[in-house]
């Protein structure tokens, strides 16, 4: 393939100490979301002196920027995620004008869904092609119980309405012990008879930690076991085998009647898939972030707002990457004490 010199310095500023090609982006657009999952959010109420200010959320010309200088560096995959995406007031022109920049070849999106059926055309137009939707319960009850809002229908219509428009649709579902584990199986049996993609999450000790406890905890090798009685898993019928996909590792599930679907499993706890992590993150306060779970941040928007050139952006950047730490350690962490090393909220962060 062809590479000019310019395009392999390009690259290597992107790679770290490990050898890591950082290529992928993930932008916190908002740490305001409009559901309160118990594992994320406090719940309504208790919240609002812990939101960001407005002031302090980058603005959108701010995050183009930011997004500009890093795709220049090389990097070209994109998420927006938050808090929830879709409740910040202009994101549509936002994503349009994400589309616009060269070299940047795909803008993912992770959501809630609540706001999908309203937003789903217009996010295809917009150029996206890829969701997650986050969705950890097929029944409405419990859906109150876990996200604090009666939505359920409303964000199922988005996720129909989502594979109708033609979207990829990956559902994340974080596996709770004694909350939604009796829900696996349906899930699983949906991918096969649906065209998503569903994906279950270890449980983390982040975000709302009152509500994390060992107990809760389900291992991915034992999610799998639970999902592998259902039918055969296949590690070598999917085009390219069980892989890697991001952090996920992706089987394809046949049912018993012939019905196949993909189910993917994300195991941060117990199998880390730090040596091929290949990501960075952009706090909605404007930090990046070089490891979910270590709360070492660069300011790159005192940077910005302190009139910092794009140069000076740049090295920030290369900085961070060069920074990134070889793994975590929560399952050390989690074996001595329930104590771990990172203690930013995952709707600043971003999931
Ligand atoms: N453990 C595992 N997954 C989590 N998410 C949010 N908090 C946690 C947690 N503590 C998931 C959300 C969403 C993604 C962005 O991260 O459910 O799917
Ligand atoms: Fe909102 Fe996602 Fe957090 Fe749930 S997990 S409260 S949907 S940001």
């Amino acid at each position: 393939m062809y590479s000019s010199s310019k395009e392999k310095i390009k690259s290597e500023q992107l790679i770290d100490q490990y050898s890591r090609t950082i290529s992928y982006l993930r932008l916190s657009i908002t740490d305001r979301c409009n559901l309160r999952c118990l594992y994320c959010m406090p719940q309504r109420g208790a919240d609002s002196s812990s939101l960001v200010k407005y002031a302090d959320l980058l603005s959108y010309e701010e995050l183009l920027r930011i997004v500009t200088i890093a795709v220049g560096m090389g990097m070209n995959k994109l998420r927006l995620t938050g808090g929830e995406p879709l409740v910040r007031n202009g994101i549509m022109d936002f994503i349009r004008s994400l589309a616009e920049v060269k070299g940047l070849e795909e803008i993912r999106l992770t959501t809630n869904g609540v706001l999908l059926h309203e937003k789903a055309a217009e996010l295809y137009s917009a150029g996206i092609r890829n969701l997650n939707v986050s969705l950890d319960t097929m029944r409405p009850e419990r859906f109150i119980k876990i996200t604090g809002s009666d939505l359920f229908a409303q964000v199922w219509q988005g996720i129909q309405t989502a594979c109708d428009l033609g979207f990829n649709v990956k559902l994340n579902v974080v596996a709770m012990k004694g909350i939604n584990d009796d829900e696996f199986a349906d899930f699983a049996r949906l991918a096969a008879q649906r065209a998503v993609q569903v994906r279950f999450i270890e449980f983390m000790p982040i975000g709302n930690k009152e509500s994390w406890d060992k107990t809760r905890f389900i291992a991915a090798s034992e999610l799998k076991e639970i999902i592998a009685t259902l039918g055969t898993m296949d590690a070598g019928a999917t085009s390219s085998g069980s892989r890697m996909e991001g952090p996920a590792r992706v089987y394809r599930l046949t049912l018993p009647d012939g019905k196949t679907g993909r189910v993917g499993f994300i195991s941060p706890i117990s199998h880390h898939f730090c040596d091929k992590c290949n990501r960075l993150r952009l706090t909605s306060e404007g930090r990046l972030r070089a490891c979910l779970l270590h709360d070492h941040e660069t300011d790159l928007k005192t940077l910005l707002r302190q009139g910092g050139t794009d140069n000076d952006i740049q090295t920030a950047i290369q900085q961070t990457i060069l920074a990134k730490p070889k793994g975590h350690t929560l399952q050390d962490d989690l074996a001595g004490s329930d104590q771990v090393n990172c203690h930013g909220q995952m709707s600043r962060i971003g999931g």
